[in-house]
């Protein structure tokens, strides 16, 4: 096709999110953060009371989910049910129950089907970006990259975005756990064939958005 589609997967705290943002912009392309739809059904379930250990229950949940995403890497729009849920859904309540929800095999297919549509009607070309985009969304995508970083940079880096307040132990809960938990159901510590790795350890976020902009073109 004459679209682009660029994958970027990683663990919590390696930066992706500002870093395809930035992509996104580079290309010209849409962008599309998957891991808000997976924090925005967990709000939506905690909202309505949904129990996110029934599985049935959170099932019926994720196909009657009334959800509109923005795909500008310029401005965000999340909304459930026609609430702005921007903020919310990067609560820590959201961060502690959102595994949960992800590790649903039902609630991921029809999360997965969602973003497939996205990326097939973005017409400009999409950076989606999550934990399986490179493996199971868009094995295709025309660049596939891994994010990675050392955890004691990702623990850092998700300080500094928490605005420095948290101490070390609520740091490893929110990320090194987090990470664990979703290990169980999506692999993004090693790069898949194909896949480049980008390693941002030792590297600012102009490096990083280089360093990426770099392996898309190399993959091209
Ligand atoms: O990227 P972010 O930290 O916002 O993702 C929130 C959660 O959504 C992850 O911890 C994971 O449980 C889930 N997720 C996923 N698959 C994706 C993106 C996110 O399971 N592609």
């Amino acid at each position: 096709t004459d679209t682009l589609v660029i994958a970027i997967d990683g663990p919590s705290g390696s930066g992706k999110s500002s870093v395809s943002k930035a992509v996104a912009r580079h290309f010209n392309l849409e962008y599309l953060d998957t891991g808000a739809m997976y924090r925005a059904l967990t709000w939506y379930c905690l909202n309505e009371k949904v129990d996110v250990e029934d599985a049935t229950a959170l099932v019926t949940a994720a196909r009657t989910f009334p959800y509109v995403q923005g795909t500008s890497p310029d401005e965000e729009v999340i909304e459930v049910g026609g609430v702005d849920v921007r903020e919310a859904i990067r609560e820590p309540r959201i961060s502690e129950a959102v595994s949960s929800v992800a590790s649903n095999l039902e609630v991921r297919q029809i999360l997965i089907d969602l973003q497939r549509r996205f990326i097939a009607e973005a017409k400009n070309g999409m950076v989606a970006e999550g934990r399986d985009i490179t493996t199971v969304v868009a094995p295709d995508a025309d660049a596939r990259v891994l994010l990675t970083a050392n955890e004691e940079v990702r623990l850092a880096r998700r300080g500094l975005q928490l605005g420095g307040t948290q101490n070390k132990d609520q740091l490893v809960h929110q990320v090194s756990e987090r990470d664990k938990k979703d290990s169980k159901t999506t692999s993004f510590t090693e790069a898949a064939p194909g896949v480049t790795l980008v390693d941002s350890s030792d590297l600012n976020f102009e490096e990083t958005i280089d360093a990426v902009i770099a392996a898309v073109n190399t993959a091209l």
